[in-house]
């Protein structure tokens, strides 16, 4: 049986660790949709058109360390605009959706474009100031230098873009349930996200 849990919101709001979470106590297979635009937006730096890019795009492509780095991010942020790209994208997320055994999907549009039949829906978000702060002290951690002024004008560019765009633009699908983890320490919201997925699956079982 299939079971769809979607997980939408920005850069930074902790959606990644909640995902991973989630799945790891549903025993779930989970797939970070970012990374997708990630592995994209690397290849348009190496000189592939984004669209050919997304046509092609091959398990290993989703393998390259580069893909964490600031500049992709923003090249993902970037050919996450393109229509084109967006469509060739979307049969691998939904057949991942609808395997056997249950999905965790995280991203911007999965509870809104890619799975809007999903069973469960959040949307973990934060203030762009306690988001930038935190990708700040990743990055730092990374050794990578940076500063919180740098990183809140990207974390604010970024959203804009995200929020802003005509195709799939980042926004709380309806009937998600809003996490704000801006004051919320991650196992609160882990747990938050649980309790919710309990109560769907509870009214299910019904
Ligand atoms: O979640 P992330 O930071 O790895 O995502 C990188 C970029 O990819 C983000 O700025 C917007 C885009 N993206 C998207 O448009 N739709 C998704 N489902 C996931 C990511």
């Amino acid at each position: 049986m299939s079971f769809t849990i979607a997980i939408d919101g920005p850069a930074a709001a902790g959606k990644g660790t909640v995902s991973k979470a989630v799945a790891a106590h549903f025993g779930f297979a989970h797939l970070d949709t970012g990374l997708l635009y990630r592995a994209v937006g690397a290849l348009t730096l190496k000189g592939t058109p984004a669209i050919d890019a997304a046509r092609a795009l091959v398990a290993e492509d989703l393998e390259d360390p580069a893909l964490r780095t600031p500049e992709v991010a923003d090249a993902a942020s970037k050919v996450a605009v393109i229509p084109e790209v967006r469509a060739a994208l979307v049969d691998f997320q939904r057949a991942f959706a609808r395997r056997a055994g249950g999905a965790v999907l995280d991203g911007r549009d999965i509870g809104t474009v890619i799975c809007p039949e999903a069973e469960a829906k959040l949307f973990v978000t934060a203030s762009a100031q306690v988001r930038a702060e935190r990708r700040f002290k990743e990055l730092t951690e990374r050794g990578l230098e940076t500063s919180l002024k740098a990183v809140l004008a990207d974390v604010e560019e970024r959203d804009a873009r995200d929020r802003e765009r005509a195709t799939a633009p980042l926004k709380a699908a309806e009937g998600a349930v809003v996490i704000d983890t801006s004051e919320m320490d991650i196992e609160t919201a882990v747990a938050t996200a649980i309790a919710h997925v309990d109560a769907v699956r509870g009214g299910l079982s019904k």
